[in-house]
């Protein structure tokens, strides 16, 4: 016998057409939590992030040389003494961040990165908002054209976010400080763990993976490959948990700095 195809409008990619139900979805689940719950997320954080860029105060703590993330590297003339590590190239206009050099691209990874695609196709342009639920909008053409064909340079902010990644690390290298020498207090805690988890994000990502073991014929010819590919593959699978815990420690590190560094209160220290 031959399969025939359901009638319905056809996408314009060609493919298979949509059954045709007149139902708008056949779910009866909660399918719109999810992406609500995305929306809400994603938005709270971009505010807050981008409020706390151009605020241009309370981003380095003098005595611990605690830095935020979101000035780092702090390059403006407006940086305070001992925030500069990297020196101050650029004006002190209020338009220009403190990590004016830093936060396109960090800005570009993120957005570029596979899971944050998903969450933002679903959460903000309903396209489609979540699995068998019809697309907002009437037309489809996928990353295949401008502007989401550059989606691909993703592959390229990888690099730049490892470059970003060692910045921070630096950063909280260089926390381990008191005005009498070494010192840890909970702040290099929260530095840390934070480090931790922009690098275990960054290596889980796709692009990641695929340098480390793509375009292989043999595995067994490149072990050592072999060994990353496996072990980034393994962290690949909660490279979403990653995206969400890595926005909460950012936010999380950042507000800390800014609440000691306001004087809103003191940094709990265990030496110096
Ligand atoms: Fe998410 Fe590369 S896929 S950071």
């Amino acid at each position: 016998t031959t399969a025939t195809r359901p009638s319905g409008p056809a996408d314009n990619r060609g493919a298979r057409a949509r059954a045709a139900i007149a139902a708008k979805t056949l779910r009866t689940d909660r399918w719109w939590f999810p992406p609500l719950v995305t929306f809400v997320g994603l938005a709270a954080w971009v505010i807050y992030a981008t409020v706390r860029v151009f605020m241009h105060k309370w981003y380095f703590v003098e005595d611990y040389h605690y830095l935020t993330p979101f000035y780092s590297p702090c390059l403006t003339d407006r940086c305070v003494e001992g925030a500069a590590e990297f020196g101050t190239p650029l004006p002190s206009f209020w338009l220009i961040p403190e990590a004016a050099f830093t936060l396109p691209f960090l800005l570009l990874f993120r957005l570029t990165c596979y899971y944050y695609r998903k969450a933002y196709y679903r959460a903000f342009w309903l396209s489609p908002p979540a699995c068998a639920v019809p697309d907002a909008h009437g037309k489809y053409t996928g990353e295949t054209r401008f502007p989401l064909i550059f989606q691909n340079i993703h592959r390229y902010a990888f690099y730049a976010a490892v470059i970003i990644s060692l910045i921070n690390t630096w950063d909280a290298i260089r926390a381990f400080q008191s005005p009498s020498g070494f010192g840890f207090g909970l702040g290099n805690i929260i530095l840390v763990g934070n480090v931790v988890m922009l690098w275990l994000y960054t290596v889980s990502c796709h692009s990641c993976r695929h340098i480390t073991g793509g375009r292989l014929k043999h595995f067994s010819k490149h072990p050592l490959r072999y060994r990353f590919w496996t072990f980034v593959s393994k962290l690949n699978t909660r490279h979403m948990e990653l995206a969400w815990i890595t926005l909460g420690t950012l936010a999380l590190t950042d507000f800390y700095v800014m609440a000691v560094s306001a004087g809103w209160f003191s940094d709990l220290r265990f030496i110096g």
